[in-house]
């Protein structure tokens, strides 16, 4: 256990855990988050806000989440819309009204009053923003998901943001919005003042009871040795320092990020789960060095149900990328990998995965990808070519409910083996469909491990 830790001596080792996405978003990070939120007595979302989409399939309902923490989906669990968090109002009460009435709403939800709230001014301001960057060159355009989360962060970090502390206190909503109207004169076609205040007004009455002050809440839990998750949205590559900057989100979807935007300190982390799709996908601008073209990228986009969940639109695919898959490994420090989406490429003759990459001057880069953008778009991924393994029947997915990690097919786990020992982080979670049960854990660190003989084995 961490000396510095304030947990007392019964604590469990596990009790802070922390789910971040290992590529560009969209690994299917919810259904980890879901599978293991069951198991916590609070799930936190630290940063980040609309933009995210976590699609979730149970069998009452099928729906997705974006503001609201899959804590809410559990009895006995609170689902905390973090400090970290930008957050439209307007959205998340539509978002609780659709899961109450799917009736899925199981738990408990509070919003952190340090969480910054999202105006109707700031998705304008976003496709504006947005607008002036094409005006240069169709190749400047970050492709945002328009719901105003840059904006929002900037106003944040300029100090002119307005959070649900201040929209809760009716006198200070007034004086907050009017210095951030000041401070966008120069933006065209933003709604009035007064009636952004109207909006506001009303929709605060109705949030009053869910904002809180979360992190004494969450230091106690941790104190106490509860389980607390820390749901990651977006991903390690979209992270404003350390992703494909400026082609990121505006917010820290890393281990780090998750600390900062929850308030609870460091020492306290025990886990860092990363979730990796077997292939990629990215949406929205910028670099990805493992793209697929033509036929192959489309099956993958099909078999594998690519399109935004925010959004809706199509996904670029291509491979696993284990350059950046170790980038982010050391970034984040993870503890263990969750593989997901294993089934969509079964069938498939051979799994490519990129093991290297080449730059033009001819140098090969193993961990460690350029910095800038248009660099990492002109280095030469090296592929190695793994075995496929064989379709996911209806018979295959029972086999695996059954007996677990036996059941899987030896060249998927030569296949999730090869991962382990090339990031040196155990593959501990496989998840082979959309469905809450089509998860498997595979045993912590070394057992996770010999549960997968290599294929010569
Ligand atoms: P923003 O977060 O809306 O500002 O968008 C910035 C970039 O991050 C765009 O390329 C988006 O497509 C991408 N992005 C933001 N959130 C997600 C997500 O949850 N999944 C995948 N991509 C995302």
């Amino acid at each position: 256990m961490n000396p510095r830790s304030s947990k007392g001596a019964g604590a469990r080792e596990t009790s802070v855990s922390v789910v971040v996405g290992a590529q560009f978003g969209d690994e299917a990070k919810g259904k980890i988050t879901d599978y293991l939120a069951g198991r916590a007595r609070y799930v936190v979302r630290a940063g980040g806000g609309p933009n995210a989409g976590h699609s979730i399939h149970l069998p009452e309902a099928s729906f997705v989440l974006h503001q609201v923490s899959t804590g809410v989906l559990h009895e006995g669990v609170t689902g905390v819309s973090g400090p970290g968090m930008v957050i439209n109002p307007l959205l998340l009460e539509a978002e609780l009204a659709e899961l109450r009435e799917k009736h899925v709403f199981k738990g408990e939800f509070v919003i952190s009053e340090r969480a910054h709230v999202i105006l109707p001014l700031h998705p304008i301001e976003d496709g504006w923003e947005e607008g002036i960057r094409q005006q240069r060159s169709p190749a400047n355009a970050v492709g945002t998901t328009r719901r105003g989360i840059g904006p929002a962060y900037a106003d944040r970090y300029g100090r002119w943001g307005i959070r649900f502390a201040d929209l809760v206190r009716p006198k200070l909503l007034q004086e907050r919005l009017g210095l951030l109207y000041a401070s966008k004169a120069h933006i065209p076609g933003l709604p009035a003042e007064s009636e952004t205040l109207a909006t506001l007004g009303e929709v605060a009455g109705r949030l009053a009871p869910f904002v809180r002050p979360t992190e004494p809440m969450l230091w106690d839990a941790v104190a106490k040795g509860e389980r607390v998750l820390i749901e990651g949205a977006q991903s390690a590559l979209l992270d404003v320092d350390f992703g494909t900057y400026p082609f990121v989100t505006s917010s820290h979807p890393t281990s780090a990020g998750a600390m900062v935007g929850s308030g609870i300190p460091p020492q306290e982390l025990d886990e860092v789960i990363g979730v990796t799709k077997a292939y990629a996908t990215r949406v929205g601008a910028g670099p990805f060095p493992t793209r697929a073209e033509g036929e192959i990228a489309e099956f993958l986009r099909t078999a594998g149900g690519e399109r935004g969940a925010t959004t809706g639109r199509a996904r670029d695919t291509g491979w696993l990328d284990l350059v950046l898959l170790r980038y982010v490994t050391r970034l984040n420090g993870f503890t263990s990998l969750a593989v997901t989406k294993v089934d969509v490429l079964g069938g498939l003759e051979e799994v490519p995965v990129a093991i290297a990459y080449t730059t033009p001057s001819g140098e090969k880069l193993t961990d460690y990808p350029p910095a800038v953008a248009e660099e990492l778009n002109q280095v030469r991924p090296v592929y190695q070519r793994l075995p496929g393994w064989p379709e996911f029947t209806g018979r295959l997915r029972e086999r695996i409910q059954r007996e677990g990690v036996h059941a899987l097919p030896s060249q998927l786990r030569h296949f999730l083996r090869f991962v382990t020992e090339e990031t040196g982080v155990p593959v501990e979670w496989l998840s082979y469909g959309p469905m809450r049960d089509e998860t498997l854990w595979l045993g912590r660190g070394a057992t996770a491990h010999t549960a997968l003989p290599s294929w010569s084995a």
